[in-house]
């Protein structure tokens, strides 16, 4: 077996600048070793601890769905110094991953029901990948009506360009975009997330909320969710924990009874309330 403290190593294969201001890049990563590749069996909603030689490990949600063969993906926001090192890495450079790491949003118990995917900002990295999957050929008709709203400070901040292209032209499922301000040549909504969710207004029937974002639009999305009669087993939350071993081990990230990092980081709201307020 492989030791977990050992990180796989694999070689960049593309970088993409996310956004205007140049703080979110996504590295498309490949296996240095096909055996390693294999190994690598991940859901959408776990994360990996990635490291570079001398600089340090973090960890990152996978934005890569499985069904993306050949290589995986990490949108990494500059913060500090792991995050910067990244950042200032070039194609070609090595890159060591532990993982996958974490529970992943549960792909199974969510089959047969109507998935509605709130997401905003650049936590929307993990919900690229469960939408991915969800659509693939394969997967589809596992899921009823999949509804998206991805919500950002303004058009420049929008992740996935490419993706939401792609999928605005698909008739199974139905995005919406929003912005907090009016911009100019903008034709989507405008607002936050939790009022533009209100005017959606998808129905608690045979339905799971998935959501992802900052604090504050966490906050005010799920009692727009509770108005609508989602009941907290209906919703999904991905938790962000200072972590370290990712293994369950060092007792970095625990709430509770509870380690983020092997038992999360997906919680139900319906969990999350029985936790102590430590997150
Ligand atoms: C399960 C999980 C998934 C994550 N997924 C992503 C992702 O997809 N993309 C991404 O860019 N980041 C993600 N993060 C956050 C990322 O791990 C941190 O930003 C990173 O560890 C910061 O490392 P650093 O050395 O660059 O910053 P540091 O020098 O350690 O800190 C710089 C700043 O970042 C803050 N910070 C450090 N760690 C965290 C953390 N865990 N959460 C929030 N703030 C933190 C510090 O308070 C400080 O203000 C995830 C974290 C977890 C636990
Ligand atoms: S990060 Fe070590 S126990 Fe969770």
């Amino acid at each position: 077996m492989h030791n977990p403290y050992i990180p796989l190593l694999t070689e960049i294969k593309d970088i993409v600048s996310e956004n205007k201001v140049n703080d979110l890049k996504t590295l498309e990563l490949v296996f240095k070793k096909e055996e390693d590749y294999k190994a690598f069996t991940y859901i959408p909603g776990q994360f990996a601890e990635i490291s570079l030689i001398g600089k340090g490990e973090c960890p990152i949600g996978i934005a890569s769905s499985p069904t993306e063969e050949d290589s995986i993906k990490f949108t990494i926001k500059k913060m500090g110094s792991v995050t910067t090192a990244f950042h200032n890495c070039e194609v070609g450079d090595i890159v060591g991953i532990r993982g996958p790491c974490g529970n992943g949003w549960p792909i199974d118990e969510m089959k047969n029901k109507n998935i509605v995917v709130i997401g905003g900002g650049f936590a929307f990295s993990t919900l690229r990948s469960l939408i991915i999957y969800m659509l693939d050929n394969k997967y589809r008709n596992n899921y009823k009506d999949i509804t998206v709203i991805y919500g950002n400070r303004d058009s420049g901040e929008v992740l996935y360009r490419n993706d939401l292209d792609k999928w605005k032209k698909r008739n199974d499922l139905n995005v919406i975009l929003t912005i907090d301000q009016e911009e100019k040549g903008w034709k989507e909504k405008v607002g936050f997330v939790a009022p533009v969710l209100k005017d959606v207004s998808p129905s608690p029937e045979n339905a799971i909320a998935v959501v992802c974002g900052p604090p504050i639009m966490i906050k005010t999305t799920i009692a727009v969710l509770e108005e609508l009669n989602f009941k907290d087993e209906q919703i999904l939350n991905s938790l962000e924990m200072r972590m370290k071993c990712g293994i369950g081990k060092c007792g970095r990230c625990n709430i509770g009874n509870k380690f983020v990092c092997i038992d999360g980081p997906v919680f139900s709201l319906a969990e999350l309330k029985k936790l102590p307020n430590e997150y």
